[in-house]
């Protein structure tokens, strides 16, 4: 919307390029962050109403004597507009309009919150109160902009730049208003100017306008081995930006060498900062030069601070990979968000999940639960190679698997591919891997959502389990069932979807089902499969009971492949792993050592019929704890979702 202004302005400075005065008139409306929230509210117009209502405020605040920063609260919406200082009233009032107008969409969308940031100002609004915030409570919150012009004199221009913002970080949250603007130009032969400003919102404490700033220094430092111009900050209202060419007059600098005291002398000579410098002439060619590349500049960065052990990537990047997120690079729709298969321009192919909404105590420990996944490594876990996050969207990037899910192999569009011996190996090879998550990683990380969907294959048909530590990203009124988690309820744990009693045994639960799946070809959720009208684990019992364990199995496996004993082994196994967590449900480390000896006498024998959800559903609500549950009708038919 300002571009074509800005085109006729271009027209004008290169006509009057001699005339004395820069004219820094333009509310910046180049847009560096944008985003709208992922909740929906409830009572959208009511929301929409009061929405209103603050944006009138703001605007009527802004418009008066030379106000910068607003917040406007009503009943459930929490408002805040910041314009960068240089900006005259006039400028910041269009800056302003300019951003309700973008973030109209998401208004229009019903959604709880927006975000966006012009280079001239910044508006935000949220239903939960935020004017205090500094880098809690934001995911992936922080955003970064990168021109893709060089400075001439790199090197030069690069340690200016360096240590003007250095000094804006120390200064600005010193200075009342949290404001400063700044010009540095170097004293030494062929010395470069660098412009640039920071800013806070003028609601935060001192100290988190330096944590928030410090956030920002450090991912717009990444912008300065190569641009001759950056911006980056964070949701939460800080702002940082430096460029080679003017982007403020002169006249509009801070002094912040009162705020620089660092509390020692080193008698290092400070560099000064100059007041006016050359001549208007050649300001108005570069603010020409500066629109000029405006024009041409489109390079987004979604960056938050590098996590160890994985790499951050670009949002824009991972669009283009997987065909802007097209139905069919769809490799499976789960719980936590699509995945989608993606194409890096290296050719490298990834695997790429787009996760649904957070939780605002996983977003305060995101980059702890993301290197924690990162860092996960064992041959029967899948990678996690790298994440993105805008505020809005958080993506992780994993390795690719070729051969797709479990699911497929055992009653999918792939069923009867897979002989008896890869089942074995499977099987051990998912009890590895999640004896490695519960009991030899540096904290015990309960799946929550085993199942044979989330088992991916190998060139080699070795188990990669995959989504691991996700559930501890989701919202609290998620991490249980609901029906995100309806679908996958044959697996769950009664005590779990019950009462929502969770421990790692939730998994071995799920194990054993999986298990039964994939000795029988049977999905554990179908009732009625010829010849049989019962569940998986219902009918998995009786045969047990009956000492008919072949009856178990997949009629696509050859006879010959495998022998009684095995098949007996392996049932009891899975059922023992379904038995009541009290009792004897095993630890995984106990299910791995089943699975690898043959001597049948180690392994523990079922003893009670297994219970399932649909048995606590017809006790409660008099049931109090699983032991009296035990014995309950096997009955799975009327599972109603909580
Ligand atoms: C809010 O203002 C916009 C723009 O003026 C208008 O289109 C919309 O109808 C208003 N919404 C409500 C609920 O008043
Ligand atoms: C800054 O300079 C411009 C042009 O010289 C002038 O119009 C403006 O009043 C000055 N502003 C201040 C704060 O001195």
């Amino acid at each position: 919307m300002a571009g074509s202004g800005r085109w006729w302005w271009l027209a004008v400075v290169m006509l009057v390029v001699s005339v004395s005065e820069p004219a820094f008139s333009d509310p910046q409306t180049e847009i560096v962050d944008q985003g709208c929230g992922l909740y929906h509210v409830s009572d959208v117009p009511n929301y929409n109403r009061e929405l209103n209502l603050s944006f009138a405020d703001l605007r009527n605040q802004l418009s008066s004597a030379n106000k910068h920063f607003a917040t406007s609260t009503q009943k459930t919406v929490y408002a805040m507009a910041q314009c960068r200082k240089y900006l005259s009233t006039a400028d910041c009032v269009a800056c302003f309009d300019a951003a309700v107008l973008v973030t109209r969409n998401c208004s229009n969308a019903g959604v709880n919150s927006a975000i966006l940031v012009f280079d001239g100002c910044f508006l935000r609004y949220n239903n939960g109160y935020f004017y205090d915030q500094s880098i809690d409570e934001i995911i992936g919150g922080t955003y970064r902009v990168c021109g893709n012009r060089t400075a001439s004199k790199q090197n030069i221009f690069n340690a200016t730049a360096a240590q003007q913002l250095n000094e804006l970080l120390l200064a600005t949250p010193r200075i009342h208003g949290f404001y400063a603007a700044a010009k540095l130009q170097e004293e030494s032969p062929g010395g470069a100017t660098t412009y640039a400003v920071a800013q806070c919102a003028e609601t935060m404490s001192e100290s988190n306008c330096k944590d928030c700033l410090s956030v920002a220094y450090n991912n717009i430092k990444d912008c300065l081995p190569n641009s001759a111009d950056g911006r980056a900050g964070v949701d939460a209202g800080c702002f940082l930006r430096y460029s080679d060419t003017p982007f403020f007059a002169d006249n509009q600098t801070t002094d912040i060498t009162p705020f620089l005291g660092r509390g020692n002398s080193s008698g290092k000579k400070k560099p000064i900062l100059a007041g006016v410098v050359g001549t208007v002439g050649i300001i108005l060619v570069l603010a020409a030069l500066f629109l000029w590349y405006l024009q041409s500049r489109k390079q987004n960065a979604w960056i938050r601070g590098n996590i160890l052990g994985t790499k951050s990537y670009i949002y824009k990047d991972l669009k283009a990979a997987t065909n802007d997120f097209s139905e069919e690079n769809i490799l499976g729709k789960g719980g936590f968000g699509d995945v989608y298969k993606g194409t890096l321009q290296s050719g490298d192919v990834v695997a790429v999940k787009k996760l649904i909404a957070i939780s605002s105590r996983a977003k305060a420990n995101f980059e702890t639960e993301i290197s924690l996944i990162a860092n996960a490594n064992h041959p029967n876990l899948i990678r996690l190679l790298g994440y993105s996050g805008n505020g809005k969207v958080l993506i992780l990037v994993y390795e690719y698997m070729a051969n797709a899910s479990l699911d497929k192999y055992i009653y999918g569009e792939k069923r009867g591919m897979l002989n008896w011996k890869q089942r074995v190996d499977i099987i051990l090879g998912m009890a590895r891997g999640l004896e490695y998550l519960h009991e030899q990683f540096d904290v015990c990380i309960i799946h929550r959502d085993i199942k044979s969907s989330n088992i991916l294959l190998d060139d080699e048909f070795q188990p990669k389990i995959a989504d691991f530590g996700l559930a501890r990203l989701l919202p609290e009124n998620k991490t249980h069932l609901t029906t995100k988690f309806a679908g996958t309820l044959g697996y769950t744990a009664p005590e779990y979807a019950i009462h929502g009693h969770l421990s790692e045994k939730v998994d071995i639960y799920s194990f054993g089902i999986v298990i039964l799946e994939i000795i029988s070809g049977r999905r554990s959720s179908d009732l009625k499969v010829e010849p049989v009208t019962e569940y998986l684990l219902e009918q998995a019992w009786k045969l047990y009971e009956n000492d008919e364990h072949l009856g178990l199995v997949d009629n696509n496996l050859d006879p010959n492949e495998y022998e009684a004993e095995e098949v007996k082994r392996m049932l009891e196994i899975a059922l023992v792993c379904t038995q009541s967590p009290s009792k004897i449900r095993p630890s995984m480390s106990e299910v791995v050592v089943m699975l690898s000896s043959t001597d049948a006498s180690i392994i523990q024998k079922p003893q009670n019929r297994p219970t399932t959800i649909t048995d606590f559903n017809k006790r409660m609500p008099t049931a109090t704890n699983t032991s009296t549950l035990t014995n309950a009708t096997i009955s799975f038919s009327r599972f109603s979702g909580r």
